[in-house]
């Protein structure tokens, strides 16, 4: 059931958040908020150290030493909070490898932050999502 409230906002506030509805292709100010709320939801199941589920995307040199086999051993020194990893080999050089992971909010941050510290490691970003379960 939807249920109607209203929002007092300074001018040049709202002027800005227009701006973004338009910029984001949202059909309405409810649908923007709605969003909003939600992502302030997911925040707070990260933050407070919840089930939750994201991606890593890693960018690396496969011909820097030992990197390879480092990557590896990460991902199985995390093999419960790795749902599937997917290797793409973008050039002669580079390799990007794209891992879904699920589990407590900290741990799976942990194997971020392992993997962009390995040295050879170009680019390694962690997208933070929800299992949906605290989302309506
Ligand atoms: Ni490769």
């Amino acid at each position: 059931m939807l249920k109607r409230f209203s929002i007092s906002l300074e001018e040049d506030l709202l002027d800005d958040f227009d701006q973004v509805i338009t910029d984001k292709k949202y059909k309405n100010r409810s649908e923007a908020i709605r969003d909003l709320i939600r992502n302030s939801f997911v925040e707070n199941e990260w933050a407070d150290d919840k089930d939750v589920m994201g991606v890593i995307t890693l960018v690396y040199d496969h011909h820097q030493p030992n990197l390879q086999e480092k990557i590896t051993e990460l991902q199985h020194n995390f093999f419960q909070q790795i749902v599937s990893t997917t290797h793409v080999h973008m050039d002669h050089h580079n390799c990007m490898e794209v891992i879904i992971v699920r589990g407590k909010a900290a741990e799976v941050s942990r194997l971020a932050d392992d993997l962009n510290s390995a040295r050879g490691v170009r680019n390694c970003r962690l997208a933070m999502s929800s299992t949906g379960k605290h989302l309506h």
